[in-house]
């Protein structure tokens, strides 16, 4: 069988390179793929964007379904195109997207369903916003209603910091429609964990649990990115918060999605928030969805995936995702994101990958901002590579993961060096 996978980064290098595992798949098409995409066994790139020729390329190639990796083709409409012309795709409709394309809906979807989120107030108004910020108080945090490539969100640890933001936003257009626009939202403390589930628009199935870090630098300091390293499964996701986050967020959100005649299909990710109270209670809530799955969390739980991925995501297709279970590998898995210089604020881009280790049963590298130029490897994003290491700890998940770093070389590489040290405490 034939599949196309649509997207270039890490997170859609790992989908297909688990999905060409099956021995009953023939080619995966990876449109627009990267340069690790090109090289991998039986994934071919397509250089296609378009919404339209992409299911053009779908039907006349006889494509048994395609599968989605980033949101902008998803709050575009690229589920509700390919199955208004009889091609089986997963993910979200354009409508059901809005959980992650405006916050301002996922706050007052999760409001009206009862799913634990922090206390809000959305504003159009400049005036307005700064007169709740000088009732609420700093920390305070200020969201961009829109899709903003991960930059919407400002932490304001002070007040200053959280009126700048709202100048920057809904005075000086700093983000667009996207932030014209803008929740304000109260500061939550605790510890985060990504939590994925594929869902059919009724049955769910969950991914392993991970963790992401999100800053630039060690110690999770400098600024916020798209995601540094990521580890699989995340201890702090107990089997009772598992099944707290099941009962109190992902469920009611399924349910209610369908309530309101927006049923969800495809990857949901709830980024979660855990505390505990003085009773040692322990505390969730959601401070956002997604509705893909995370970059770079996907590296590492497809490196744990053991079942088949291509009868999981027919199974959530043809509605049957109650049939399928999930099993996963028992050992760690962790990645290093080995970012370009420059990134976040500017990546420099078409330096060349001069080595990187070769993939074993414990190391693999999936490619993100890369493409082959006339026989050579360059960096043509932020973020470059993801090498991800399998142990039996995460210590040495982590230990076998910066030993592959430490082959990889190109000119102004930059790389955390302290992914997972939450999970070792
Ligand atoms: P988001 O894109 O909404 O996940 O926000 C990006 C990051 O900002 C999150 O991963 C958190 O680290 C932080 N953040 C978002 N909302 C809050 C909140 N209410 N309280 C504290 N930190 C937050
Ligand atoms: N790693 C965070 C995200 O994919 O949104």
């Amino acid at each position: 069988m034939k599949i196309l996978v649509v997207g270039s980064g890490g997170r859609e290098h790992a989908i297909a390179w688990r999905l060409a595992q099956d021995a009953r798949v023939e080619t995966v098409y990876v449109a627009p793929g990267n340069a690790g995409t090109a090289l991998t066994p039986k994934l071919v790139n397509l250089a296609e964007n378009d919404i339209d020729r992409l299911a053009d390329f779908a039907a006349t190639n006889d494509i048994r379904f395609t599968v989605v990796g980033p949101e902008a083709p998803l709050a575009a409409g690229i589920v509700d195109h390919f199955r208004s012309r009889g091609l089986k795709i997963f993910g979200p409709t354009k409508a059901a997207a809005q959980l992650e394309s405006s916050k301002d809906f996922a706050k007052a979807f999760m409001k009206r369903h009862g799913v634990p989120t922090a206390d809000y107030e959305t504003f159009t108004d400049a005036a307005a916003a700064h007169a709740y910020i000088d009732r609420k108080g700093a920390p305070i945090v200020i969201k961009a209603d829109g899709l903003a490539a991960g930059k919407g969100v400002i932490v304001a640890m002070t007040l200053e910091e959280a009126h700048a933001a709202i100048d920057s936003m809904l005075e000086s257009n700093a983000f667009g429609a996207a932030g014209a626009r803008v929740v304000i939202e109260d500061f939550l403390k605790g510890e985060e964990a990504s939590f994925i589930v594929m869902v059919d628009g009724k049955n769910i199935l969950p991914m392993a649990s991970s963790q992401d870090h999100k800053r630039l630098l060690d110690r999770d300091e400098g600024p916020n990115t798209g995601g540094m390293g990521a580890y699989s499964p995340a201890p702090v996701v107990t089997p009772e918060i598992h099944e707290q986050v099941m009962r109190e967020i992902i469920r009611p959100t399924v349910q209610g999605m369908a309530d309101d005649g927006i049923p969800f299909t495809g990857f949901l990710y709830a980024g979660l928030m855990i505390d505990r109270d003085q009773n040692g209670r322990s505390n969730v809530k959601t401070l956002e969805f997604n509705c893909r799955m995370g970059d770079p969390e996907t590296q590492p739980i497809m490196s744990r995936l053991n079942s088949s991925f291509v009868d999981m995501v027919e199974a959530a297709i043809d509605g049957h995702l109650d049939t399928v279970q999930a099993q996963w590998d028992k050992r760690v898995a962790l990645g290093v994101v080995c970012a370009a210089r420059g990134y976040p604020v500017k990546p420099e881009k078409g330096a060349e990958i001069t080595s990187l280790p070769t993939d074993t049963d414990s190391l693999h590298v999936f490619h993100a901002g890369t493409k082959a130029d006339a026989g050579k490897t360059v960096v043509s994003g932020g973020r470059v590579l993801c090498v991800v290491g399998l142990g039996e700890t995460v210590k040495e998940a982590a230990r076998i993961a910066y030993e592959g770093v430490r082959e990889v070389h190109f000119d102004g590489m930059q790389y955390r060096s302290d992914i997972g040290y939450r999970a070792m405490k």
